[in-house]
């Protein structure tokens, strides 16, 4: 069927599966932008990586083969190290800090230099949940973890918690991560609670160590070659939209935290509960390396 004048069928990517939050808040942008625009402009949601994985996903933006998508801070982070440091250890105690760091004005300020450095225009924020350990043999103290094969997202800020602490991180994508603990390819997992529960890892494992150690920002992006062909209406409209649906995201998140924490205790695992003290000076450690690369760890280690 032919499209009206200016009329616009948006591809987005997500590398999440379909009734993954990410993905509903995704499709949810698309409802609102058909409506808000009667039918003119439509998203086409490619979840689970169909359109390649977030390496590939961020090139595409680049080159305006895809409008649109929600990628991990990670991603960014591999290419704009100052992005690193919404994975500083303990950067916030909780989810409900994590949720008010990304949406602080200095997270906003960061978003600004991705059209100029990597030709991506930032919307805004979303995220997952805190990330914590499972591991597959029983998990008492730091010592437990020496050696251990700890999956990871592939990005270098966790790289680096993890080799401080003594594991031994093994970059692997969320698709493969059940059979890599079936098959005691890993011996431990860095996860969230969301996922731990639906996805039933919880059974692969012994102990999950509760740490929250770290948060795990998503960002909602625009390629900038797509954005500059955009009428400034369209453009407000494209963020108001898609800023609220990230909002409402991160509230979910803040909301079903607890209730996941709780199916997981309900599970048979063992669930222990750390602090920072349990991983020693590797916070310290990391901002030693990161302060380096990311100027606005001062900054965000003082919010307040
Ligand atoms: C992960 O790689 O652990 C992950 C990726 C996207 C959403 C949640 C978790």
């Amino acid at each position: 069927m032919s499209q009206a004048a200016g009329a616009r069928e948006f591809r987005l990517g997500v590398l999440t599966p379909p009734n993954h939050a990410w993905t509903r808040a995704a499709e949810a942008f698309g409802a609102s932008l058909a409506a808000a625009s009667d039918g003119r402009h439509t998203v086409v949601i490619y979840p689970s990586q169909q359109l390649g994985n977030e390496a590939q996903m961020l090139q595409q933006l680049q080159t305006g083969a895809i409008d649109m998508a929600f990628l991990t801070v990670a991603e960014v982070s591999n290419r704009v190290p100052d992005f690193g440091v919404f994975y500083a250890p303990f950067l916030v105690k909780d989810i409900e800090g994590a949720a008010d760091i990304l949406r602080s004005d200095h997270a906003h300020l960061m978003l600004g230099s991705l059209p100029r450095k990597i030709g991506v225009v930032g919307i805004g924020y979303g995220m997952g949940g805190m990330r914590q350990i499972l591991t597959t043999s029983p998990t008492r103290n730091r010592e437990d973890l020496q050696g251990k094969k700890i999956r990871i997202t592939p990005f270098a800020p966790i790289r680096d918690f993890y080799n401080l602490l003594g594991a031994a991180p093994t970059p692997m994508p969320l698709a493969s991560v059940y059979d890599g603990l079936a098959n005691g390819q890993v011996d431990a997992i860095d996860m969230d609670l969301e996922l731990i529960v639906k996805l039933r890892y919880h059974e692969l494992g012994e102990t999950v160590v509760l740490s929250n150690h770290m948060m795990f920002p998503m960002v909602g992006l625009v390629s900038a070659r797509v954005w500059v062909r955009l009428s400034e209406s369209e453009r407000d409209l494209i963020q108001d939209l898609m800023r609220s649906e990230l909002n409402a995201l991160i509230d979910s998140y803040v909301l079903a935290e607890g209730k996941y924490e709780e199916q997981l205790r309900e599970s048979s695992i063992s669930v222990i509960d750390v602090d920072p003290g349990f991983f020693g000076s590797t916070a310290e450690q990391w901002d030693a390396i990161w302060l380096k690369r990311s100027p606005s760890l001062l900054e965000l280690r003082n919010h307040d």
